[in-house]
């Protein structure tokens, strides 16, 4: 079995021109890697989770505003212009809760401009190559420093870890989620690498089963000993002893610490309390979006009924025309929380401010 950290979740083609994905719609039970050719094809690919979590997308979305522009046949500068802003307002609306989409975007917009004034005195044909250059390595930079800062929030999140630790996770906030490595899940990858075996219990993570298709895959792949469990299982297995600490990745954090995931991580958190287990929420610092003040301002992404009632099973598991709530994530008021780490180090969900600027 080849180990999941041999392959990216997320690459732009060496000339540019493709973004290629894991498709992770597909996993466990088919490895089948896409290549996206337009802004229509990345903004599906985002929406229909072929492309899912937090740092993945807007690595996603880079990479596909990058693509599109190299793509793009400019008859001269403002055909050039107006290409940029419409691929880059369509891909940002692609999926709402979820910043650092909206964070690599903008990124990528102020790289544009940086680079529309550095070319000013050029030719158009020159000028747009120049610019097309600017905007790829902007998008690779971005990746590249993903896997740095996953890095550092493994490192700071193994510094809690001891021999044969139980750790409760959800959704995935792994390999596949991010750059390389994981948020929640780096630490576990690193603690396996230096030898303390920990013992994983993953919850399934209705209703697209993340926890299930994805962390226990690739938790499983690097040979972690992983336990699958049903997300109404959580109190049972944390009143059995068998939970010592819970990680879980972030989608946005707002400027009071209040933590926006998939929908079920603020469960974990009120059992965590209940049991005295201290729960973490890890993300890198891009993800604290200090403009939204608490978590009642975040935009929380209501998905399609389909879902709930039929996607992943043979026939349909409710009856036809059932009213269904699908939100893709909750909020996890900060009180909840222990800490969240980031690449800076572990914070008291209270003491964010610190990390603004
Ligand atoms: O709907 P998804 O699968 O994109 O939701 C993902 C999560 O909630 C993850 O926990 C989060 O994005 C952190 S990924 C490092």
């Amino acid at each position: 079995m080849r180990n999941i950290l041999e392959y990216d979740s997320v690459e732009l083609s060496p000339n540019g021109r493709d973004v290629i994905i894991l498709d992770q719609s597909l996993l466990p039970n088919q490895e089948k890697f896409l290549h996206l050719t337009s802004a229509e094809q990345v903004f599906y690919a985002i929406t229909l989770l072929k492309v899912r979590g937090a740092p993945a997308i807007g690595i996603a979305g880079a990479f596909g505003l990058a693509m599109c522009m190299n793509r793009f046949r400019a008859r001269n500068l403002q055909s050039f212009d107006k290409e940029f802003l419409r691929v880059k307002r369509y891909l940002y609306i692609s999926r709402p809760t979820a910043v650092s989409l909206m964070w690599t975007l903008d990124r990528m917009e102020r790289c544009y401009y940086e680079a529309l004034e550095e070319t000013k005195d050029m030719a158009a044909d020159a000028a747009i190559k120049q610019i097309k250059e600017r905007l790829t390595a902007e998008a690779r930079a971005i990746k590249l420093e993903d896997v740095q800062k996953c890095l550092a929030i493994s490192e700071a999140g193994f510094s809690l870890l001891k021999p044969g630790i139980g750790i409760l996770t959800y959704c995935n906030a792994g390999h596949l989620a991010v750059s390389r490595y994981g948020t929640a899940l780096g630490p576990i990858y690193m603690a396996q690498q230096k030898g303390l075996m920990p013992k994983v219990y993953s919850c399934e993570t209705r209703p697209m089963l993340q926890g299930s298709r994805l962390t226990s895959y690739e938790l499983t792949k690097a040979g972690v000993d992983v336990t699958l469990i049903c997300d109404n299982m959580a109190s049972d297995v944390m009143s059995r002893g068998k939970i010592d600490i819970v990680f879980f990745g972030c989608d946005r954090i707002a400027a009071n610490g209040d933590v926006a995931n998939k929908v079920g991580s603020s469960m974990l958190a009120i059992l965590a309390k209940h049991y005295g287990i201290p729960c973490y929420s890890l993300g890198p610092s891009n993800t604290i979006d200090f403009k939204t003040k608490t978590g009642n301002d975040i935009v929380i992404e209501e998905r399609p009924a389909f879902e709930v009632t039929d996607q992943y099973f043979d026939k349909p598991v409710a009856p036809k025309g059932i009213k269904v709530y699908n939100p893709a994530f909750d909020v996890t008021p900060a009180e909840l929380l222990t800490g969240i780490i980031t690449e800076k180090g572990i914070f008291s969900p209270h003491e964010l401010s610190k990390l603004n600027g």
